[in-house]
């Protein structure tokens, strides 16, 4: 099929700016990005029967048929290599009174679950108790993007409770009061 002519001139625009260097350097990207709220989640998983789990914002819903999620990943964080290897994860989405337990997953302790209420999923991952919903998912696709590697996941089960998320702007927890 043959373009026409504004998709033609968007497509060589495209080209053109791909490998450039952009305009916006980290420490600007970092300040607009806090003004995106996101849930604050927990993910989880499990390999040669340890527990490991991080907190995290950069989740989002690709699409419902079929369930898929993706997750982005620093490949320094001590879980990424346990994701790898399991080729499963969860999500555990942090409700409004669980800040606690975003803090506890966000720092260096060792053995994070072993003061943190869970149950365990279907394929072995931590559901952490008092969430307010919690997705289990096989890695599907997995695309490494600089300091971070994308797992898209298929969901394969699902958990909701009918309690507020815990919410991330501006470098802060905060609740969901308006809506
Ligand atoms: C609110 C919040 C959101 C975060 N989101 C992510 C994220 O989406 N992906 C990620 O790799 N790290 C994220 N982090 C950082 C990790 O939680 C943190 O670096 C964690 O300690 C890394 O795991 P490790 O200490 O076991 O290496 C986030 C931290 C906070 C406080």
């Amino acid at each position: 099929m043959q373009m026409g002519p504004i998709r033609s001139a968007m497509s060589n625009f495209g080209k053109a700016l791909r490998g450039k260097p952009s305009a916006v350097d980290a420490d600007t990207f970092r300040s607009v990005m806090r003004q995106l709220a996101g849930c604050v989640t927990v993910i989880s998983t499990e390999d040669a029967g340890s527990l490991y789990g991080f907190t995290a914002t950069a989740v989002c819903s690709v699409c419902a048929e079929p369930p898929t999620i993706l997750i982005a990943v620093n490949r320094t964080a001590r879980t990424y290599p346990h994701i790898d290897r399991k080729g499963a994860y969860a999500v555990n989405i942090l409700a409004d009174g669980q800040k606690h337990i975003a803090e506890h997953f966000a720092g260096k302790k060792d053995n994070q679950f072993d003061t943190v209420e869970h149950t365990i999923g279907a394929m072995g991952v931590p559901l952490i108790t008092g969430a307010a919903a919690h997705l289990e998912c096989n890695v599907d696709q997995k695309i490494s993007i600089g300091t971070h590697t994308l797992f898209v996941g298929r969901v394969i089960g699902s958990g909701v409770d009918a309690l507020k998320p815990l919410i991330y702007h501006d470098a802060k927890y905060g609740l969901v009061s308006h809506i």
